[in-house]
């Protein structure tokens, strides 16, 4: 009963205007009856029917207006309810549905209220939904990018964008290969799309690949394509892009290195196993070539071992967990004791080197050992590539926030050509002259690293035939994570 209120009102109301419409006519009836009692002479049919008809219109009037009335208080809840509807599908959902009877408007009224509040907090799921989706979109390093069946751009994050130089994109209308221009690319999308609408089967065609696009920036990338499937029905495919380039080229740098140490290794190794082969074959040998023989068995065990130390030790510095100890210190004396080593060693081969210090140099975070490792590679190279009778300069001077070395010989020089890559692990200029010297074209790459530990800077300034100069400028105090 108390389900069918409205039902009930809207009844009740049409009986009380039935009634109402029913006693309106006998009365109006019963009137013309009593006026034909009374004077049934002076009365002419005509003027009854005609009383009669304005009696039934006066009737229509009053039961219209009355039954107006009461249909407008019965349906007026009904359009503050299509109203409050409305603004639910504009998407506002401020205002509520008033429910001022407990009938099946006022339960109509509360639904709609009910189904707002669901409503609101359902799309603002969807919306957190949606800007945690763009938050990490935009933030991803790997570039993203969907496409329909059709191949157009349905989305395409930040990274995606920077990687292939895109710098609009119409989503839903632009194709992926008049953005992409990759023929290998396109290719592979038409592959997956083919054999994802046939095969229905994710697994299968989902494909990795690697592409190298030339612009903006030559770059390495690895495509991870694969269908987005809702049971079994393909919508397009997702195509995730990583940068692999730096990781290519450690690869590379990896292996040359292999297989640079193996090629060092054998050549003395190889000259070694010769020699002490010759000494065990011939047992009638003169004492001098056994000395000579055994000179240079000597000569590329040496050689073997400097190689193995400079390898070590540049694995120790390539550590990305290397924690060098610092400790503040006055390099005077460090610089001192240096010089007089080398000063000795100089004049032994008929060099001269100078010292220019200056008087003050404030106290520098540094590692010594490193240091000394640092100044001593330049210097053998200094005496290494400098004739008889040549010049070595070690300046020492504090400049801004810094320590300079400068390290400058009047030596062979160094090509221009060759300047950028002499920092390279084996990289010589001229390798049989360095070899023979015993060098193992470690010792700028030791070098290189101790600067960049020590978050310097190296700069090298040469002229064939003229002479080197290595700048290297090392800062007072160092970030304080690596102490
Ligand atoms: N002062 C210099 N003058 C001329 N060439 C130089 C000088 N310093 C370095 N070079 C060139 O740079 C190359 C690399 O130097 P690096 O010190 O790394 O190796 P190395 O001297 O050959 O061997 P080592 O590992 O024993 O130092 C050298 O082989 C040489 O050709
Ligand atoms: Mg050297």
């Amino acid at each position: 009963m108390v389900k069918n209120k409205l039902f009930w009102k809207i009844f009740t109301s049409y009986i009380a205007l039935l009634c109402l419409g029913l006693t309106l006519t006998g009365y109006f009836v019963s009137k013309v009856i009593n006026g034909y009692y009374l004077s049934p002479l002076t009365r002419t049919l005509e003027s009854d029917i005609k009383t009669i008809i304005l009696y039934i219109l006066l009737t229509f009037a009053i039961t219209l207006v009355i039954g107006f009335v009461i249909m407008k208080i019965n349906t007026s809840p009904l359009s503050n309810i299509t109203q409050i509807a409305q603004n639910f599908a504009r998407g506002n959902f401020a205002r509520k549905a008033e429910i001022a009877s407990s009938d099946e408007m006022g339960d109509l009224a509360n639904a709609i209220n009910i189904m707002g509040t669901e409503l609101q907090s359902k799309m603002q799921t969807i919306l957190d939904d949606k800007n945690r989706l763009d938050a990490i979109m935009a933030n991803m390093n790997d570039a993203i990018i969907t496409t329909d069946l059709q191949e157009r751009i349905i989305l395409i994050n930040n990274a995606a964008k920077t990687m292939f130089g895109i710098s609009s994109v119409t989503l839903n209308k632009d194709y992926l290969w008049e953005k992409l221009r990759n023929e290998k690319l396109c290719n592979l999308v038409r592959e997956i799309i083919l054999s994802s609408t046939k095969i229905g089967d994710k697994t299968q065609a989902t494909r990795t690949s690697e592409i190298e696009i030339p612009s903006p920036e030559k770059k390495l990338l690895q495509t991870h394509l694969s269908p987005i499937q809702i049971d079994k029905n393909t919508y397009g495919i997702l195509l995730v892009f990583h940068d692999i380039t730096e990781l290519r080229k450690l690869e590379n740098t990896r292996r040359e290195f292999v297989a640079n140490v193996s090629h060092e290794l054998r050549t003395p190794l190889a000259s070694i196993k010769g020699y002490v082969e010759t000494l065990l074959e011939n047992n009638a040998l003169r004492h001098e070539d056994t000395q000579d023989f055994l000179r240079i068995i000597m000569k590329h065990s040496q050689r073997l071992d400097n190689l193995i130390k400079d390898i070590l030790e540049l694995s120790k510095l390539d550590s990305h967990d290397l924690k060098i100890e610092l400790n503040t210190m006055d390099i005077h004396p460090c610089i001192d004791n240096i010089f007089s080593q080398y000063k000795e060693h100089c004049a032994g081969k008929n060099q001269s080197l100078a010292l220019d210090i200056a008087q003050h140099i404030p106290m520098i975070e540094t590692n010594e050992y490193l240091l000394r490792q640092l100044l001593t590679n330049l210097l053998d190279n200094a005496i290494k590539y400098s004739h008889k009778g040549g010049r070595i300069d070690l300046k020492v001077a504090p400049m801004n926030k810094s320590i300079q070395f400068e390290i400058s010989d009047t030596g062979i020089g160094i090509p221009q050509e060759h300047i950028p890559r002499i920092f390279e692990r084996f990289y010589r200029v001229d390798p049989a002259r360095s070899r023979e010297m015993g060098g193992t074209g470690l010792g700028l790459a030791i070098v290189k690293h101790i600067v960049h530990l020590h978050h310097g800077s190296i700069k090298v300034e040469s002229t064939v035939n003229a002479g080197s100069k290595f700048i290297i400028t090392i800062p007072l105090q160092q970030p304080k994570y690596i102490a």
